[in-house]
């Protein structure tokens, strides 16, 4: 591992995040209707929940992914000249960019490697489950939001050689379609033509089948999202009653998205001290948390085109439809 990577964080960076969690604690919490936003989930706890739904017979997202990355890893990776680099948004445990490369263990020079996480638990999962591999080498750790991390992975570019984003695991379904298409076109102004974007993306199916995705019966999906509201009873000095909120994932068709929610049971008022905001819930008012959106084939190869990429292939797990696409910057 090169020295690059470092695990310490200094402690102003703990309380410039705290800060702008806070922040947006204060001004989320106010808007109507009330939200939290996702990327707050990924505590140490919230990391190893989300890590468990991966594992639920009824989320099907990151099975259906890991059987495309282990039966196309090479396909994947033939369409892209003299690959030097892979950088992931998100890498999660680790995993999938590990059977990714396979298809490159018989290259002379190991793949480099940079992670982009907002979990630092995340980014020591991947690299104990990377550093193993002789034909990988992490060289850069980056606990940071898509934008920064994305920023700071390709400054400065590598002299020669082309690059490969991945953004997996349908971590594009948390995007508004707005923020989704910026995103992508900022990806895009990070490459060069010839550069590489994996993007996973699940699929619209049966409301049914969303609903037992996100409201799993045995409440694990519900622990993840009310892990949210605990964490900032704990770092924040709020005074949540964790039994007076509901998880309720509900499947918003027109906007194509399921949408996660944290519905108040009875009429209540929480404080969050150091968010400096005190809230009145009515009964059945909800905290809207997350919105996990769910396209077409044809809808990622527009927002893909759009950002200024070449659909090179694409591919679908049929059993649980989900996607994953293969860009080309042009
Ligand atoms: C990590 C954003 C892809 O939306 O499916 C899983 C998070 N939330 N169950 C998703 C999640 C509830 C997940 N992503």
């Amino acid at each position: 591992m090169s020295a690059s990577v470092t695990k310490e964080r200094p402690i102003e960076q703990v309380d410039e995040s705290l800060a702008a969690f806070a922040a947006d604690v204060h001004a989320d919490l106010q808007k109507q209707p009330r939200q939290l936003q996702p990327k707050y989930f990924y505590d140490a706890l919230g990391s190893h929940l989300f890590e468990s739904i991966c594992h639920l017979p009824w989320y099907l997202i990151t099975r259906a992914e890991r059987r495309l990355l282990e039966e196309h890893a090479a396909d994947m990776l033939a369409p892209l000249e003299d690959l030097t680099t892979i950088i992931e948004l998100g890498c999660g445990s680790g995993a999938k960019l590990a059977l990714l490369a396979e298809g490159v263990r018989k290259r002379a020079r190991p793949v480099l490697v940079r992670l982009i996480d907002i979990s630092a638990t995340a980014l020591d999962l991947s690299e104990r489950t990377l550093g193993r591999l002789p034909h990988v080498s992490v060289v850069g750790r980056h606990e940071a939001t898509y934008d920064a991390g994305l920023r700071e992975a390709t400054q400065p570019r590598p002299s020669h050689g082309s690059t490969l984003v991945l953004f997996l695991g349908s971590n594009l379904g948390n995007l508004r379609p707005e923020v989704a298409d910026a995103f992508l076109r900022e990806v895009r102004s990070a490459l060069r033509p010839g550069d590489g974007f994996l993007l996973g993306a699940d699929l619209v199916k049966p409301e049914k089948d969303l609903l037992l995705a996100y409201g799993d019966p045995l409440g694990v999906t519900a622990a993840f999202n009310m892990n949210l509201l605990d964490r900032i009873n704990r770092e924040l000095g709020g005074d949540f009653d964790l039994g007076g909120f509901e998880h309720q994932p509900r499947w918003n068709a027109d906007a194509s998205r399921v949408e996660s929610h944290l519905v108040s049971k009875r009429a209540q008022t929480v404080s969050v001290r150091d968010a400096d905001v005190s809230v009145d819930f009515a009964e059945g008012e909800s905290i809207w948390t997350e919105s996990s959106y769910k396209y077409t084939p044809d809808n990622v190869a527009e927002i893909g085109a759009a950002a200024g990429f070449r659909r090179e292939r694409q591919w679908i797990e049929p059993e649980s439809q989900f996607s994953l696409t293969l860009f080309v910057a042009e």
